[in-house]
């Protein structure tokens, strides 16, 4: 009996498909292949932009502009690890981009350069095209096919650049054949395969065909066809190249180098079975190779690359120019880009690059999304309280935004117009005029990845501590603003630090909200508050006396009551009489209409029946006497009648909630009840 994890293990394992990655044929088999399906021979632009829209999309209008979502971006490969939020024009663009790739439109003969500030997600950007290749290659909808070269022996020579069995088609006839299969199922785009087989291929080619005296079907009868898997680790389809050191740039890096123990077994070093087509350029033939930080490129170096893309080939050593057959695909940093401006060879690299922008995110709810995946319950095993990671995200954001120009509209009311909130005054076409001015936008400021440094330094510390709270976070972000590598003036370390105040205040809002909501939560108290006023204000507006419901006596309408109620949203006395009208009128339209008013019919009467009846409550549950720490039992009941509101309807636990109490009574405690806008 084998131990039942062996039997667990064996059963899950596919062995069909293994088999099915693991394929060998004939030519002639693949023939068939290609016949039911001539996907297998797309290029690797036409592979990586099928590979996309395989997903699907999902469409919004944004400032009046439909703007398409392709859910390829939500990382279906790593349950939404690599996910891109909140910059979806400019996925689209890249999207675009490939696209015309694709259809062979010229795109293709660009490098496309991802361009944006650090930690913008290029990175994660490019990480997620590989691993999407990596999976296609892997699906029946995506597979592709190479071949190896039988000796008489028997043994093998593989095609080192994984080149498409077709290739073996003469070129002069290749179009033809191409034709005829593209015809047969009509695909979206032509199907090309260009130049010549990679040196070794070739060199076989030549060396077998002189066996068989010229009879290409022998020739073909040589050849073992299989299915390719890319794999970034066995360095099959997808590359990575990563500059170092800037005097130990070697072009063999990119295009191979010559075995020199191999030499001697071919006996010279231009057979080409004595070289290594190790080469990142080989190595992502078929699919992508990505260049990490591509302007760090020595600049001899940076000219390989454009010819690379301009015209499809490398040259290794010793080598003629070789066809390749990949995305190629560079990022860099902004400043890395900007420093480069001026420079001669810019003008070439402009020419010959699509630069797409990779912005920081400045829509306030898409950065929290980021930090609500990477520390959701599954992955952190401590509690955050409610609104931690949102203001961790709202201070990101404003790290990133001009400051308006308007004088009447602050920094966080412009961050609320970009999350989409609306604020009197200002339309969809205003936000638009905002978003346009601003130019460097979404370039500057905080990158997701300090901030997530800062919250995981907040999450470590004092580990077996409670769930850690905005303030936690909010002064790790500012503490190590002293330390920041990429801040160097003093200025912006001291706006940085405004912003985190502003936050802070907003915070406070917030929670002061969330108490007065959890202490009026009691909708009894707040109905009958509603009725006491709608009678008194009735009886005043028509010059009538109001029943005492105690006594049955009539007496004047209650002023004192309803001016309390007033004030607490700002109406004053000279407009009172204007306010309570409106009142009567609305519950008279209401009524026309068979509807009946109720508390929270009216959303401004509502707030200041809240507010009324929170300054009520409030002295009534004592909860300044939370801040001495004194607290007889009668409060402490109705303290917690409070705090089970605030976990059972804005997510506190128990922890969290005891402590915004304890904050918001420390602010009421100091006299501050004044109300906030938001
Ligand atoms: N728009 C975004 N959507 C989702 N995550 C993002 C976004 N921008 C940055 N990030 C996150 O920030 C971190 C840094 O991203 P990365 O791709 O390494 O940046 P870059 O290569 O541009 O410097 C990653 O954890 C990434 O998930
Ligand atoms: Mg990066």
């Amino acid at each position: 009996m084998s131990h039942p994890i062996i039997g667990m293990i064996a059963n899950m394992q596919d062995m069909e498909e293994y088999r099915s990655l693991h394929w060998t044929g004939s030519f002639e088999d693949y023939l068939e292949i290609v016949r039911r399906q001539p996907s297998v021979c797309r290029n690797a632009y036409q592979r990586l932009y099928d590979l996309v829209m395989s997903f699907g999309t999902e469409e919004y209008t944004e400032y009046k502009k439909r703007i398409i979502r392709y859910k390829f971006f939500d990382d279906p490969f790593d349950g939404g690890k690599d996910a891109v939020f909140g910059i979806d024009v400019h996925l689209m663009k890249l999207v675009n981009v490939l696209r015309a790739a694709a259809m062979g439109y010229g795109a293709e003969k660009r490098v496309i350069l991802l361009h944006g500030p650090v930690g913008s997600a290029k990175s994660t950007i490019a990480r997620l095209l590989k691993k999407g290749l990596e999976w296609y290659s892997k699906q029946p909808d995506g597979c592709l096919y190479t071949f190896s070269w039988v000796n008489a022996d028997g043994t093998e020579v593989a095609s080192p650049l994984n080149e498409d069995p077709l290739k073996l088609i003469p070129l002069d006839l290749r179009e033809q054949v191409l034709g005829e299969i593209g015809k047969e199922l009509a695909l979206k785009y032509p199907l090309r395969m260009e130049g010549d087989l990679d040196p070794v291929s070739r060199f076989m080619y030549k060396e077998i065909m002189a066996e068989v005296g010229g009879d290409w079907t022998a020739l073909i009868e040589r050849i073992k066809v299989r299915r390719l898997v890319l794999s970034e680790k066995d360095r099959v389809g997808i590359g990575t190249f990563q500059p170092k050191d800037e005097k130990n740039q070697d072009s063999t890096e990119l295009t191979g180098d010559i075995n020199y123990r191999k030499i001697a077994e071919y006996g010279s070093d231009s057979d080409p079975r004595a070289f290594n087509f190790d080469g990142e350029f080989c190595v992502a033939n078929r699919g992508l190779i990505e260049f990490v930080e591509v302007l760090k490129l020595d600049v001899a170096f940076l000219y390989d690359l454009l010819g690379a893309s301009q015209e499809h080939t490398i040259k290794p050593k010793k080598f003629p120019q070789t066809v390749i057959d990949e995305v190629i695909i560079g990022h860099t940093n902004e400043p890395e880009y900007r420093k480069l401006q001026s420079n001669e060879f810019m003008e070439a690299l402009r020419d010959r690059t699509i630069k797409i922008d990779i912005p920081y995110i400045t829509k306030w709810q898409e950065e929290a999304r980021i930090y609500h995946r990477d520390y959701n319950k599954k992955r952190v095993a401590r509690d955050i309280a409610p609104h931690t990671l949102e203001m961790a995200a709202m201070w990101a954001v404003l790290t990133r935004l001009e400051q308006p120009k308007k004088h009447n509209l602050t920094l966080i009311q412009k961050m609320k117009l970009y999350d989409g909130k609306l604020i009197p005054g200002y339309t969809e076409d205003n936000v638009k005029e905002l978003r346009k001015s601003a130019v460097r936008e979404g370039l500057e400021g905080i990158s997701p990845r300090y901030v997530q440094d800062k919250i995981s330094n907040a999450l470590v510390r004092d580990p077996d501590g409670r769930s850690i709270n905005p303030f936690m976070v909010l002064n790790a972000l500012e503490s190590g603003l002293k330390g920041h590598a990429l801040l160097q003036d003093e200025d912006t370390r001291k706006r940085y630090r405004e912003q985190l105040g502003m936050v802070k205040s907003e915070y406070e809002n917030i929670i002061k909200k969330e108490v007065q909501k959890a202490i009026t939560a009691d909708e009894g108290a707040i109905a009958r508050l509603c009725a006491g006023y709608i009678d008194n204000v009735k009886a005043y507006t028509q010059k009538e006396r109001v029943k005492n419901p105690y006594t049955g006596a009539y007496e004047d309408p209650d002023e004192r009551l309803m001016r309390s109620i007033e004030e607490k949203i700002e109406i004053a006395d000279a407009r009172k009489d204007d306010f309570r009208r409106e009142i009567m009128n609305f519950i008279g339209a209401l009524s026309l209409d068979g509807k009946t008013f109720a508390y929270h019919t009216n959303d401004r009467l509502y707030r200041a029946l809240e507010l009324k009846l929170f300054e009520d409550q409030k002295d009534s549950i004592r909860l300044s006497s939370l801040v001495s720490n004194v607290v007889d039992s009668d409060t402490q009941k109705k303290i917690d009648i409070v705090k089970a509101r605030m976990i059972e309807r804005f997510g506190y636990d128990e922890q969290s909630a005891t402590d915004v109490l304890n904050y918001v009574a420390s602010i009421f405690a100091r006299g501050d009840t004044s109300e906030e806008g938001g």
